[in-house]
């Protein structure tokens, strides 16, 4: 009783709120979250029954005209609790953390002129982690659509609701039999998303745009984002417009499928595509050896660059609550280079925005050299036919 009345006081009294960097868009960013119910079999995770997983949860950033007049805590408290307990945080440090996210304001347009954009995380990473990137994306004008898998991630709690699921600790260890499973839900999860938007759109009236999607993710989301585009390759020769426009890949080998075809698909038909990795992807394929056959079947418009001083997990959040809390160094969280995580997050939010740019038919040179960069080195690419 004495802890807990100690632990209220100090929120209430002592601690600072830290809101992570704004979207440097035009436009103020909205949230909501949607529970729909889809059936996953095979579905390693261990809140499926039976094997069978029964939901996804999307989570929905959008611009806004309304001004944010409070702040929101960037995690729950239950994620807060067991992130600090798995890396060594300071107890209650990260919430410090707040967005000024604004939970279901009124959306900007009643129709998007922007394509779509769907979002898959790095396995075992909830899509929280990845709130700077993706409500940048929504300050310029996007709607995202980020999806969480039940199970796979510590915990996720069900919107409007004081529960959740709980799953796979922050520190499991993930067999090659989970990641080839986990793989494959990534990739039905998108198309199930997009099977969805269409009666969600007409149920809110929100202003989605089904006709143009963009798609992208990290790790393993990155992989499952190449086989959405490559997957299209079938209708090529169809006179169907394709759905996915473009599509983009943070540090996702392209190994997950148990599928040695699939590194050497080329994507002409899904439109641009990018990979932008850190220092293990960037030599080569020599650190990483599916990245430069993968890269080798392209014939379209695509990019391969790296972001020298970056490891894995600095393509989420992660090392940015880390230097915004001045952890540097002080905990145990793996795969974090030294660039920095208002740098890497800089890095990402312009290439990202740049990519998803080109539907909008917006011009983009950063994809020359180095941008403005000079952490960034072009490794290879080509401009398509
Ligand atoms: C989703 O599944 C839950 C639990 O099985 C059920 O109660 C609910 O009616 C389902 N919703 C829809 C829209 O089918
Ligand atoms: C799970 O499998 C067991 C054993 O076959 C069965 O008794 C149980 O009803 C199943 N549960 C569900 C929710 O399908
Ligand atoms: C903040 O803005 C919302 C939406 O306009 C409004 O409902 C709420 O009353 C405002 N809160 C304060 C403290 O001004
Ligand atoms: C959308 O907004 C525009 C102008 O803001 C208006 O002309 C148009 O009728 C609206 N469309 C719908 C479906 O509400
Ligand atoms: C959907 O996005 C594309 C690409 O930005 C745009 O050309 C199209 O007009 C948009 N659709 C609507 C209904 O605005
Ligand atoms: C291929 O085109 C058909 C209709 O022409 C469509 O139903 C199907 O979803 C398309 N497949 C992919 C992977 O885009
Ligand atoms: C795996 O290979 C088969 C046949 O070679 C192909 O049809 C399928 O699309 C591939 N899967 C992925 C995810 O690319
Ligand atoms: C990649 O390989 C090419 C030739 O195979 C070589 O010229 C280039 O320097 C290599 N790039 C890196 C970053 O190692
Ligand atoms: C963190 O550790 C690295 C490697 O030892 C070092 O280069 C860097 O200066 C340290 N940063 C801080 C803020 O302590």
């Amino acid at each position: 009783m004495l802890l807990h009345t100690l632990r209220l006081f100090c929120i209430a009294g002592s601690l600072h709120a830290i809101s992570i960097p704004p979207g440097t868009g035009p436009y103020h960013v909205g949230y909501t979250q949607h529970v729909f119910n889809h059936t996953t079999y095979d579905d390693p995770t261990p809140a499926a029954v039976n094997g069978t997983g029964t939901f996804i949860v999307a989570t929905i950033y959008y611009p806004t005209l309304q001004l944010p007049n409070t702040t929101s805590p960037y995690l729950d408290p239950i994620n807060i609790d067991l992130f600090s307990a798995s890396f060594d945080y300071p107890p209650d440090s990260l919430s410090h953390l707040t967005t000024t996210l604004q939970f279901q304001a009124p959306t900007l347009f009643n129709t998007s002129t922007s394509p779509t954009l769907i979002f898959s995380p790095g396995g075992g990473v909830p899509c929280v982690a990845y709130t700077a990137i993706l409500s940048d994306l929504a300050s310029h004008g996007y709607a995202v659509v980020a999806i969480d898998h039940p199970g796979e991630v510590p915990y996720l709690p069900t919107p409007y609701t004081d529960s959740g699921t709980y799953g796979w600790g922050y520190t499991y260890s993930f067999t090659a039999a989970d990641i080839v499973e986990i793989y494959a839900y990534r990739v039905a999860d998108i198309y199930a998303l997009v099977s969805f938007l269409p009666s969600l759109a007409a149920l809110y009236a929100a202003p989605f745009n089904l006709t143009h999607f963009g798609v992208f993710g990290h790790s393993v989301g990155g992989a499952a984002a190449a086989a959405i585009l490559a997957a299209q390759e079938s209708n090529a020769s169809t006179t169907t417009p394709p759905l996915f426009r473009a599509g983009l890949n943070l540090d996702g080998g392209y190994d997950f499928p148990a599928n040695s075809t699939y590194p050497s698909l080329g994507l002409r038909h899904g439109g641009p595509f990018v990979q932008l990795g850190g220092d293990e992807h960037g030599f080569n394929g020599t650190a990483d050896p599916t990245w430069a056959p993968f890269g080798a079947a392209q014939t379209g418009w695509w990019r391969w660059l790296v972001v020298h001083g970056a490891q894995h997990l600095d393509f989420s959040d992660i090392p940015l609550w880390i230097d915004l809390l001045d952890l540097r160094n002080k905990t145990t969280t793996p795969q974090l280079g030294g660039i920095g995580g208002l740098r890497v997050m800089e890095i990402t939010r312009v290439f990202v925005r740049a990519l998803f740019g080109l539907v909008r038919g917006e011009t983009e040179v950063v994809f020359e050299g180095r941008g403005p960069f000079p952490e960034v080195e072009f490794v290879e690419g080509g401009d398509g036919d």
